[in-house]
Order: C-alpha cells, then sequence, then structure tokens
C-alpha cells in the first residue's frame, strides 16, 4: 500500500522525506515524489520505480525548504506513471496533496466539479485534491490557517472510501493539515520539528514521542505547535505515547512477522477488495474490470481459472462459485500443466488468471496459451501494472496490499472474495434471483467482522497448535466447498513448518490413504455446517476408528463436535460458499502457530521463493 512521509520544523525538510520513504520502502511501490515550500513556492518532483531515481532527481532540482511532504504509490487507480505518482495539485496548483487509499465515490466527485477542472492524472487522489482547492475557492478574502483548515474538512466530509492524507497550500507557509479515515497516519514529536508518516517506521531514527490520529481527525501542524479537530472542527484531545519498537518491529505494526500482520491485515484489505464493487439493491456486483458487455457474459458457455498454487485452491472455491451460482461448468487448472496439455479452448471460453503477484511465469505462459485459442482472457491479480495484469484484456485488481511473507494469506481471501463477486455477477445474469444476490452481498459485508471473531481466538489457536508441532505427518480432508479449504490448510502447514501434509476429499481416505492413519498420525477435518455436514461427521468417524488424533474445525453452537475431536476450533457460520473465508483464517493461524513453536523463519521458509517467475 502507499506510504506517506511529512516534516515541519527548523531542518532541511529534502533529506528526511528521501530517507523516510526509504523506510516505507517495504510496504511496497511503484513510484514516489515529494513536495517542499520555501517561502510561497511548492516545488515538487516525482518518478517511477525505485526512490533512488527519486533522490537523484531531488539532488539535481536542489529542494530548499523545512516543509515537506513524499509518497509511495502502490497503484489502485490507474497506471504506474509520473503524471499518476503523487504528491499532486489542485487546479490552481497552490495545494498539494499526498493521499493513501481509495476514494469511492471519486466519480461522482469529478463530474460535481465540472469541465472546468483539468485533470494530469487518472487517480482518485487528484480530484481528491481539486476538491480541497474547489472549497478553499469558496472561502472569503485570504487564505488563512483557520479557512484552510475548514475548507479541508468540508471537501473530506463529501468523501466516500479511506484516506490518509497531508496537505499544504503555497499560500499559507509553515502548516501541514493531516487527516486520517481508514489509512493510518502517525505524528511524530520531535525537539526539532513534527515528523508524520503512515506508521511508526521512518520516525524511530529521530523520536518515540508519537500521536496516532484516529479516523475522523484532522491534525494542524506548524513548526512549533499542533492541534486536533474532528470533522465538525471541535477540538479534540491527543496524548502523546511512547512507542517502544525497534525499526523491524516497527515495519510489522507490533507483529512479530510479516505473516501474521497479514493474517490480521484481512478484514481490511477484505473491505478493500469488495468496496465499491457491488450494489445490494440490484442484489449484484459490478466488477468493471471484467470488459465484457452482458452479451459476451451470455456467450461465455465455460470458465477457467488458471493458477498455481494458493491461488489454485482460492480458484477451487470460485470454481463451486461459479457452478453453483451461475451454472456454468467451471475448471480450475494448474498452470504448469494447462499450457502443455491440449486445452479446448475457443471463443465461448473466459480464462481468468488468478496470481497475487502478476509475474508467476507458468500462469502466465497458460495465459498467452488460452490467449492464442481465442478465449477471453481476464486477470485477477494483487500487483497492480504487473504482466498478467498487463496482457490480459481486463480484470480485477484484488487490492490485498503488498502481500511480503512468501506464504500467502490476504491475497488468498481477497482473490475468493473477488471469485464470489464474478460468481455472483454472472449468476444474476443468469439464474440467480434479486433475493439470493442480496443475501449473499449482505453476508460478504458481515465477513470483516466474522474475521475478527476469529482472530481473537488467536491464543487458542495457538495452544492447539502447540499440541501438534511435533507430528511429522497430517491430513487435512474437507467436503464440497471445504475441499480447497483443506488444501490450501495443507500447503500452509508444509511450506512454512515443513510438516508432511496432504489435502484429500473427506470421501477418499477409505480408498487409500486411511493405511497410512495411526495415534501418531493427526487428521484435522474441516466439519461446518453445510450440506455435506453429516457426511463429513461420517469420515471423521472413520478417521477415530483407526486411533489417529482429530483436530476439528467445527461451526460455532456444533456443541457434539466435541465427541469427535481433541481438539475444536469454532468459526462463526456463514453462507455455504463463503465459509472458506473463515474457514481458512483458522487455518493460516494453526500452520503459523505451529511453524513459530518449531522455530521457523515463517516469513523466509526454505526452498522458496515469493513469485516464481522462473518455470
Ligand atoms: C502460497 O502460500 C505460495 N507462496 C504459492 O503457492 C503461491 O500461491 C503460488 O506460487 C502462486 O503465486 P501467485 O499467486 O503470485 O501467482
Amino acid at each position: 500500500m502507499c506510504g506517506i512521509i511529512g516534516y515541519i520544523g527548523e531542518k532541511n525538510a529534502s533529506p528526511i522525506l528521501i530517507q523516510g520513504l526509504r523506510k516505507l520502502e517495504y510496504r511496497g511501490y511503484d513510484s514516489a515524489g515529494v513536495a517542499i515550500q520555501d517561502g510561497d513556492t511548492i516545488a515538487r518532483v516525482r518518478s517511477v520505480g525505485k526512490i533512488e531515481n527519486l533522490a537523484a532527481r531531488a539532488a539535481t532540482e536542489k529542494l530548499p525548504g523545512t516543509v515537506g511532504i513524499a509518497h509511495t504509490r502502490w497503484a489502485t487507480h490507474g497506471g504506474v506513471t509520473e503524471e499518476n505518482a503523487h504528491p499532486h495539485t489542485d487546479q490552481s496548483e497552490s495545494l498539494v496533496l499526498v493521499h493513501n487509499g481509495i476514494v469511492e465515490n471519486y466519480r461522482e466527485i469529478k463530474e460535481q466539479l465540472g469541465s472546468e477542472h483539468i485533470y494530469n492524472s487518472e487517480t482518485d487522489s487528484e480530484i481528491l485534491a481539486h476538491l480541497i482547492g474547489e472549497h478553499i475557492k469558496e472561502s472569503d478574502g485570504k487564505l488563512t490557517e483557520e479557512s484552510f483548515r475548514l475548507a479541508v474538512e468540508c471537501a473530506l466530509k463529501e468523501v466516500r472510501g479511506t484516506y490518509g492524507l497531508v496537505v499544504m497550500h503555497k499560500d499559507v507557509p509553515d502548516y501541514l493539515i493531516v487527516a486520517r479515515m481508514g489509512s493510518p497516519l502517525v505524528i511524530g514529536v520531535g525537539t526539532d520539528g513534527y515528523y508524520i508518516a503512515s506508521d511508526a517506521t521512518p520516525m524511530l531514527a529521530y523520536t518515540k514521542k508519537v500521536i496516532f490520529l484516529e479516523d475522523g481527525e484532522i491534525a494542524c501542524v506548524s513548526k512549533t505547535d499542533m492541534q486536533t479537530f474532528n470533522l465538525k472542527d471541535e477540538c479534540v484531545v491527543k496524548c502523546v505515547e511512547e512507542i517502544e519498537w525497534n525499526q523491524e518491529q516497527a515495519e510489522k505494526q507490533g507483529y512479530e512477522d510479516f505473516m501474521l500482520k497479514e493474517i490480521h491485515d484481512q478484514p481490511t484489505v477484505f473491505e478493500d477488495a469488495i468496496r465499491g464493487r457491488f450494489n445490494v439493491e440490484e442484489g449484484t456486483a459490478h466488477l468493471g474490470g471484467l470488459n465484457m458487455t452482458e452479451e459476451e457474459m451470455h456467450s461465455v458457455k465455460r470458465i477457467v481459472l488458471i493458477a498455481c498454487g494458493t491461488a489454485s485452491y482460492a480458484s477451487m472455491v470460485g470454481k463451486y462459485a461459479f457452478e453453483r451460482l451461475a451454472g456454468i461448468p467451471t475448471e480450475v487448472d494448474v498452470a504448469s500443466e494447462f499450457r502443455y496439455r491440449d486445452p479446448i479452448i475457443d471463443k465461448h471460453t473466459l480464462v481468468f488468471g488468478v496470481s497475487q503477484s502478476g509475474e508467476t511465469a507458468d500462469t502466465l505462459a497458460a495465459l498467452r496459451e488460452a490467449k492464442r485459442k481465442g478465449a477471453f482472457v481476464r486477470g485477477i491479480v494483487n500487483v497492480v501494472g504487473s504482466t498478467i495484469a498487463r496482457e490480459t484484456d481486463g480484470g480485477t485488481y484484488i487490492h490485498a496490499g503488498p502481500e511480503l511473507a512468501v506464504a500467502s494469506t490476504k491475497a488468498y481471501t481477497n482473490m475468493v472474495a473477488i471469485l464470489l463477486l464474478y460468481a455472483l455477477q454472472f449468476g444474476r445474469l443468469k439464474r440467480v434471483a434479486l433475493a439470493t444476490g442480496e443475501r449473499m452481498l449482505h453476508a460478504l459485508l458481515e465477513i470483516p467482522q466474522k474475521m475478527n471473531e476469529i482472530l481473537d481466538t488467536a491464543e487458542q489457536i495457538k495452544t492447539i497448535a502447540k499440541v501438534y508441532a511435533n507430528y511429522d505427518h497430517m491430513f487435512f480432508i474437507g467436503r464440497g466447498i471445504n475441499y480447497p479449504v483443506a488444501l490450501e490448510g495443507s500447503i500452509k502447514l508444509k511450506e512454512i513448518s515443513y510438516i508432511h501434509s496432504e489435502a484429500y476429499p473427506g470421501g477418499e481416505l477409505k480408498h487409500g490413504p486411511m493405511a497410512l492413519l495411526s495415534e501418531d498420525f493427526p487428521v484435522f477435518g474441516i466439519m461446518t455446517k453445510d450440506q455435506l455436514y453429516d457426511k463429513m461427521r461420517s469420515n471423521i468417524e472413520e478417521v477415530r476408528a483407526r486411533k489417529a488424533p482429530v483436530i476439528l474445525i467445527a461451526s460455532q453452537g456444533d456443541d457434539t463436535a466435541k465427541e469427535l475431536g481433541e481438539h475444536v476450533m469454532y468459526t462463526p457460520k456463514t453462507m455455504e460458499l463463503l465459509q472458506p473465508l473463515l474457514n481458512t483464517v483458522i487455518l493460516q493461524l494453526f500452520s503459523y502457530y505451529v511453524a513459530k513453536e518449531l522455530g521457523r523463519d515463517v516469513d523466509r521458509p526454505r526452498n522458496l521463493a515469493k513469485s516464481v517467475t522462473v518455470e
């Protein structure tokens, strides 16, 4: 996700801002920029690529001044270009802004501002800068600190979506306005000025005294003072906190590992995945990136989901959803196999490439093959501007933010979210009733809170995980929509703990694998309440008859599960097709804590790479 840096004080701002951006590189970015105020002028420099490119430009242009803002961009709206890089200006080029977040209603705002507004970028952030500039134009007389603040407050009350932003104006020197709604911002209180950043990491070099802004708060910062307000322009009292984190902990925002941080990111990034992409009243999804007419959508006779590893298990959940909701035959193809088979692909086939990195060589090659054979080819990827995103004829970004741990967690659940929305969008064209669509969307909106319920049980899951850390083998079993969940649970365990594990459909064990069961061979059963629950219970009973220890995921309220499992972890209930979004979070935490118990490097497991860009 994007990173923000600001500084106002007595020191030369340029080196502080550039160094601060370097400390935020871990968040992932594709372009960067800086703006520095010197008297009544604001100089701005932006560049694509690495911070070093920006630093070289800034050194050449010699940016004097002790007040400035800077930004690393993780593209969400608009490609990776210098014009799309922040900071952005308003129409008059007097105001300069950096923004982290998504302005959901940017189209309406752009329309409301009218055609006299000329934009230089494709971003929602620039429209936000123009909106604030418009409110400044409406304020009477010379712009003061107060009228500047009021204009920002008025503008932000019109915004739907999320923002962390810092804005400055050439007519109000030595004054930064900082605002937060959904995208964190921290203000460091130094002996030589104030430091502003998306997280505490960049300011540890200068101060450990920080103020955490809350959603809906605005901070007005001069060189010697800071005042905080809410959007009703009421003063808010903030306390200065002392952070104890070291540099590395700060990057992980206090979590021990990136993987744990990313597991806990899921409720937030899930909201980012679905935001603005559905309409409850119509009971359907609107994924504009599909880039297909309704006639073309009706012409689709088969869907093929091409992916590798965890992305293929997310795709398997999508298979169940497409077939159940849209009634379209759907298959999941492992990319490395697809590309060497003779796949039956034609103009009535819709192929999705599902990939976090958007760079997986096998997936990319398979998509090129599908394109050659005339299919509709679309991407479901996380990294904006990635090769798969560029080579497909449309698709959807999953908005999971940078996923730094090798083991995929938040990208998996966001892929499932997008696949469910696509299945609903096709389903509502064909056979899904409005009421069903409404019910599904309401259930989707409850997922973040239900994920948080599971995350709140992390300590119990940790206790159970420790019991199973010293086994050499484990089976994961599930039926129906929970079979892909079993596959995902199995890959999570094996790739970070190095314990051998395999996943099977619950009904398959008796066809051979059961020969391996003993008291030394635990089985992890996913037994949530759904149409196959009774069948799954029988499979678990078969396992118990072979003396294998049983761990279960069961639905809240299913007290009988305790009769079947040595250990039971409970999950909130949701619609059957959405249940993988919750069950998988338990498996992620289970695998994480098993691996931690074994002292593994969970973020960088042996033999693995985050993005497999070779065959
Ligand atoms: C997931 O935990 C693994 N790191 C791996 O299976 C990964 O999902 C696979 O390599 C596909 O990567 P992609 O999503 O970037 O294409």
